[in-house]
């Protein structure tokens, strides 16, 4: 971690509130020409450059930038490392999709040289993106999880991360037990939880793969850890619901199956959340529970539309995921796009601002992290993205016509991916330029 205090210069961006709460115009700040000044991995100063330059009395280094928009890292509420892999496997929906595809690579993960393989590849995606945290499923072996907070920790990153726990309805060899996967999941807790920037997340597939004693375990886990996380799949498919009302003919709901076993809490994060009950809605947001909303993986499964405005209505905490490997791409702009799209199909706008706000501050709020990351406050943790407006030909050419900030977010986050990530900094420290990364793919 770089100890010296580091100027950067460009717009900037940032979210400050939920735009449904707040409105659009008080929901973030601007600076057309900002200075960001990091030190010790926070945030020490932000503003105008001339109001900033004139605070900073002391020689300040400063790296300036053209064309460029400075924002916080974004984060990514939904993700399995593992299915780095097998993205983009052609033709089923969720339940042929896990069987035929992603339990066979997950199964690669019982070797550790294949799982630090693909961590590394997958944290390289990841700053290339401009993705700075994530809530990140492993599978089902311990040693997945060692590999991937021991290369998390080496990039300093605010990573969530937890041991797939599965004893049944799963091949033999993915499968725990109930009192093997308390055990795996206790020893990566006392190792890992709150260890540099790491965190842990208690990590049930779903209700199908689990037995009433393994979900009990969960439970009983929740209770002697009360800040670690929860973090499973929910309401995703409907042939998954109806399975689930078989499996747990006791249970109301799918979202009860959790309930009855004390899993929702402000730490809970479930991913999907597509065809929820009014009274599941209602008990998410009395327990401030999260969903983690997915687009490009609901459309690639053919999982559904995700309703946002109910999720406002309720008041539900509501972070982006990109649900690799059933999500197709790794950048949270592609996955703003993708929703504005799910959003236009139930004739709903998704607000460039409330886009912003998804991918960064409210993911962190969904994280329960808010005090730490997903925006440029000063005192926060400086992960921040360096994003490129005319990274592409026809990006320039659009940005011409853009007259107000808020079209030109929308231009970025309608037409950019990878390439309008420029640079990434995590704690204060640049882990991805994309001028390094072609001067890399010049000399290969
Ligand atoms: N439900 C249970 N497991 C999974 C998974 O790996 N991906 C998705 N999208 N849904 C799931
Ligand atoms: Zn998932």
């Amino acid at each position: 971690m770089s100890t010296q205090r580091q100027a950067y210069r460009a717009s900037i961006l940032h979210s400050l509130a939920d735009p449904a709460v707040v409105g659009q115009e008080d929901s973030y700040q601007y600076f057309e020409d900002g200075i960001l000044v990091v030190e010790n991995g926070h945030i020490v100063d932000i503003g105008e450059a001339e109001a900033v330059l004139a605070r900073q009395k002391d020689n300040l280094e400063i790296t300036a930038f053209q064309d460029k928009l400075i924002t916080a890292g974004f984060i990514d509420t939904h993700i399995h490392y593992p299915q780095t892999g097998m993205i983009a496997s052609y033709g089923e929906q969720l339940l042929d999709w896990l069987e035929n595809y992603t339990f066979p690579e997950e199964e690669r993960f019982k070797n550790p040289m294949y799982a630090l393989k693909v961590a590394r590849l997958f944290f390289d995606e990841l700053a290339r993106n401009g993705t700075t945290t994530a809530l990140v499923f492993g599978t089902v072996h311990k040693s997945s999880v060692d590999v991937f907070f021991e290369e998390a920790e080496k990039r300093n990153l605010r990573m969530i991360a937890g041991k797939v726990l599965m004893d049944r309805n799963a091949p033999d060899y993915l499968t725990d037990t109930p009192e093997s996967g308390y055990a795996d999941s206790k020893a990566l807790i006392d190792k890992w939880h709150k260890r540099s920037r790491l965190l842990y997340a208690v990590t049930p597939r779903f209700a199908p793969t689990s037995t009433d004693e393994q979900l009990a375990m969960v439970g009983k886990l929740l209770k002697e850890y009360p800040d670690v996380y929860l973090h499973t799949h929910l309401s995703e498919n409907k042939k998954e619901i109806e399975w689930v009302l078989e499996l747990f003919p006791e249970r109301e709901s799918y979202l009860d199956v959790y309930d009855h076993y004390g899993l929702l809490h402000e730490r809970a994060v479930f991913a999907h959340g597509i065809h929820l009950s009014d009274c599941e809605c209602q008990r998410l947001a009395e327990t401030d529970s999260a969903i983690a909303f997915c687009p490009t993986s609901n459309l690639f499964l053919g999982s559904g539309l995700f309703n946002l405005p109910k999720m406002e209505a309720f008041k539900i905490k509501v972070g982006m995921g990109t649900d690799v490997g059933a999500g197709t791409s790794f950048s949270l702009l592609q996955t703003m796009s993708e929703a504005y799209k799910i959003m236009q199909l139930q004739q709903k706008k998704l607000h460039p601002f409330k886009s912003l706000y998804l991918a960064t501050l409210g993911g962190a709020h969904a994280l329960h992290l808010d005090d730490k990351i997903g925006n440029l406050e000063v005192g926060k943790e400086a992960d921040f993205v360096v994003l490129d407006l005319h990274a592409t030909q026809l990006m320039r050419f659009r940005m011409q016509q853009a007259r107000t900030l808020e079209e030109k977010l929308f231009v970025l986050m309608s037409l950019g991916s990878d390439q309008a990530v420029h640079q990434t900094y995590i704690y204060g420290d640049l882990a991805y330029s994309a001028n390094a990364d072609q001067s890399r793919k010049i000399a290969s």
